[in-house]
């Protein structure tokens, strides 16, 4: 996965996993081409994501827009016993899932800050375009290709809670997006996916390097849980955190902040001396970022 977050672009990695092998470059090209085909999302998911309540946490909307946009495929199938699909049907499920996706997000953080909406650029790639679409202006090169290694290693979860939530469902013959809706659900708990959000809150909470130690006492006197920390499977250290680290150590030298990097730096020895258990990949998280700072 390292050696893969060095060398290619999220979309080879997305071929990679639905085919076993990465692609070439004529394989990657057409995978690029269809997806940039499929980047907007249709009037009904709009207009399904904007029923939702502006504060609505950003999982469920996404959770809600694959929803609606299997209900809306699904509707002519017919039968349930239709439904799963052959591995054809279910691959091309699945690339036009992954192509409106970062729309989704972008959609609805527009929408929950009031901004108008973006519309995908079919110019750039798959990151560089999620980015875009959110923050409404081309995001550094820096700051996309630390965006695309983060997805890349996201990738690599063997199979952890949502990759099992997703099995148990479609073992049912149930069809793909209800196995991905049910994924999206177990992935929002903080003890899961939902970590990386729940660290930059834990971040916030304390402020700076300096408040660390007397943050981190009281913490672990009411026994809180520190995201961020920790791991089923990987118990002496997660094997994706130092390349994670690095994507963030390039952020933090380019928006010259080097106070992210110190409250990072201070929490993770403090809690591995105390508790002797290490950074998960959910820490450091790599925030989606503008051009104009790195936010905690
Ligand atoms: N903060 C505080 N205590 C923690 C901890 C953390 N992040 N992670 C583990 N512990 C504690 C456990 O509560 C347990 O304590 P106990 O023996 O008193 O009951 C002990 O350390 C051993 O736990 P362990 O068996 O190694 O972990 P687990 O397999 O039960 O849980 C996680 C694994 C990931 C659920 C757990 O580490 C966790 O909740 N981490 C925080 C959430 C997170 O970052 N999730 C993303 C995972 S990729």
């Amino acid at each position: 996965m390292q050696e893969l977050a060095a060398s290619q672009p999220f979309e080879a990695v997305a071929y990679l996993l639905w085919n076993g092998e990465l692609p070439t470059e004529q394989q990657l090209a057409e995978l690029r081409t269809e997806e940039r085909q499929h980047r907007a999302l249709t009037e009904t998911v709009r207009a399904a994501i904007d029923l939702l309540p502006l504060d609505a946490h950003p999982m469920d909307e996404v959770r809600t827009a694959v929803s609606v946009i299997g209900a809306c495929d699904m509707g002519g199938s017919g039968s349930v016993l239709d439904a799963s699909g052959s591995p054809e049907q279910n691959l091309q499920r699945s690339i036009l899932l992954y192509a409106a996706l970062p729309a989704i997000v972008a959609y609805g953080q527009r929408r929950r800050r009031g901004l108008d909406q973006v519309e995908p650029r079919d110019d750039l790639d798959y990151s560089a375009n999620f980015l875009w679409m959110t923050f409404g202006e081309e995001a550094d090169s820096v700051v996309v290709d630390a965006f695309n290694r983060s997805m890349i290693l996201y990738a690599e979860h063997s199979f952890n809670a949502s990759t099992f939530a997703a099995r148990v469902i479609t073992s049912t013959l149930s069809d793909l997006y209800s196995g991905v809706v049910g994924a999206i659900g177990a992935l929002k708990g903080p003890l899961h996916g939902g970590a990386n959000e729940a660290v930059l809150h834990i971040m916030d909470e304390i402020g700076s390097a300096d408040n660390v130690e007397n943050w981190l006492d009281k913490a672990l006197a009411e026994k809180r849980k520190i995201m961020g920390f920790g791991h089923r499977v990987y118990k002496n250290g997660d094997s994706r955190v130092p390349t994670m680290k690095a994507a963030l150590d390039t952020l933090v030298d380019h928006f010259d902040r080097p106070d992210v990097a110190e409250l990072y730096a201070k929490l993770e020895s403090e809690f591995v001396a105390r508790k002797g258990i290490y950074p998960n990949l959910d820490y450091p998280p790599v925030p989606p970022t503008t051009s104009s700072g790195l936010t905690r």
